[in-house]
């Protein structure tokens, strides 16, 4: 049975501080929006309702939402009078009674642990109210904490309408609440926007219980990391480099190898096995999985990409493919969506491929661009060429089989297909098939006009290199 009947996501501000075209909670870190990480950490305890509370950028919101979870409901706040005024909309949108948990869309480095920690102490304590707190080296811009006996609090003043001395405590509210919802429901109508901001602080419901003649206490969390709200892009990059270093120690806590922690980030949902290395500068991001004894890196980025055991990616950017065991790719690949390279396949500096597959053992070891090819096993596509694919109008596909010789500079415009064993000539542009075992040349034969440089080029430096090496006119 879970302990929790409700939770309300406070998600409706507008973000003045962000100075953005879009919602506050819809920025994002570590692959995840702002807003998913707090529904991430709360999902585990299982809530029997949640209701995100939304606002500004309403739509875009509500959809992302959507996309998370189809159990997850909304309620607009249209006029945003305080965090008082979004929780009692989505109250009256709720009836029943139990606990609720009320925390804001901003806070995305709470972990699962502390909120069931803090439920935990709600429940055995018995309270009727409590507060997540935390002792922060600089409380500047949070509410404070004024405590009485016994844990309890007696009010939590804001910053803006704290006195001089009020603001020299350094315990904060975290906006992390528990409460009983029939004590809740008491009180939340009789807030007043008596203060500085002029709006409903749902934080006055502490000193409104209070009178009520039941509790609020205070539960101070251990990390006050975890606790910390995004208001400001400052902060935004603040709180990414928390949750990089989060991620990154729990990588290498699982045996993944990563030299340099501060320049190495990876994605919440990225999967990587044990013994893979990563180098300086690199990005591993989305549902990338990258399998054991892999190396990845330096400057390189994988976007939703697969790599295999023991394969290499090196100052390389791939997106959307899957790279084969031992495979080699880089440094300086560019690997775009549909890209599958098979085992032990190599592809090089300045190559760029997409939708595409290398067979296994083949080679695109220089300066190529391959798409739409399918390309079979032990090939080798020799530098600079290209699978001339566009037509202006339409894309087409390249075929190449197994054991063939692609010379350098090939232009293959497709549709095409180069049989098994075939070879092209170098400098060719090949635009009829190629039956397997043949050569295919699609150039123009080759003249020289003997003497020509002492004729026409009488006193320069190469008549007289040529002179030299027994040319005649
Ligand atoms: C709030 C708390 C403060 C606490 C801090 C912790 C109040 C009055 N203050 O301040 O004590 O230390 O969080 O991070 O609650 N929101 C709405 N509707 C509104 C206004 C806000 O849904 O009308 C949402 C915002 O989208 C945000 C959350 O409530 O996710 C908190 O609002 P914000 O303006 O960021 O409050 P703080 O000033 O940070
Ligand atoms: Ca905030």
């Amino acid at each position: 049975m879970s302990k929790l009947d409700l939770v309300i996501v406070l998600a409706a501000g507008d973000g003045t501080r962000m100075k953005s075209s879009k919602a506050k909670v819809l920025h994002e870190i570590a692959g995840r929006s702002i807003i998913e990480n707090v529904l991430a950490a709360v999902a585990p305890i299982s809530a029997k309702n949640t209701t995100v509370v939304v606002g500004a950028d309403k739509d875009a919101v509500v959809e992302h939402l959507s996309t998370i979870s189809s159990k997850i409901k909304t309620v607009e706040q249209k006029k945003r009078n305080g965090t008082g005024g979004a929780t009692q909309i989505a109250l009256a949108e709720h009836s029943g009674d139990g606990t609720v948990l009320i925390l804001a869309g901003d806070t995305p480095l709470l972990t699962t642990q502390t909120l069931q920690e803090f439920l935990d102490a709600h429940h055995n304590d018995k309270n009727q109210a409590s507060v997540l707190t935390a002792l922060l080296p600089d409380p500047t811009g949070y509410g404070r904490i004024i405590r009485a006996d016994n844990g309890l609090i007696s009010k939590i003043i804001e910053e803006k309408d704290a006195t001089d001395s009020q603001k020299e405590i350094d315990e904060i509210n975290t906006g992390v609440y528990l409460f009983d919802l029939k004590t809740l429901r008491q009180v939340i109508n009789d807030l007043q926007s008596d203060n500085a901001q002029k709006e409903l602080y749902l934080t006055d419901t502490i000193e409104l219980i209070n009178k009520s003649g039941a509790n609020a206490f205070a539960i101070l969390s251990n990390d006050y990391t975890e606790t910390l709200g995004i208001n400001d892009r400052t902060q935004l990059a603040e709180c990414a480099a928390i949750m990089r270093d989060r991620i990154n120690n729990q990588h290498m806590l699982n045996g993944v190898t990563i030299i340099d922690p501060t320049t190495t980030w990876i994605d919440t949902e990225v999967r990587i096995e044990s013994d893979v290395v990563i180098y300086p500068s690199s990005a591993i991001s989305g549902k990338s999985i990258i399998k054991s004894a892999a190396i990845i890196g330096p400057r390189t980025t994988l976007v939703d990409c697969e790599v295999a055991e023991e394969a290499s990616v090196i100052e390389s950017f791939a997106t959307k493919s899957k790279i084969g065991k031992g495979a080699k790719v880089g440094p300086y690949t560019y690997l775009r969506k549909g890209t599958l390279l098979d085992n032990e396949s190599k592809v090089g500096a300045f190559v760029e491929i997409k939708n595409s597959t290398i067979g296994k053992g083949s080679k695109v070891a220089h300066l190529s661009y391959v798409g739409d090819a399918q390309i079979g096993q032990e090939s080798n596509i020799g530098a600079a060429t290209v699978f001339v694919n566009y037509d202006g109008e339409n894309k087409h596909q390249t075929k190449i089989g197994d054991q063939v010789r692609i010379g350098s500079d090939t232009m293959l415009v497709a549709p095409v297909t180069v049989g098994d064993g075939a070879y092209t000539a170098a400098g060719s542009v090949i635009n009829e098939d190629v039956p397997a075992g043949a050569m295919g040349i699609g150039r123009a034969r080759q003249v020289n006009i003997l003497g020509w440089v002492l004729k026409k080029r009488k006193d320069s430096k190469s008549a007289a290199a040529a002179k030299k090496a027994g040319a005649k006119e």
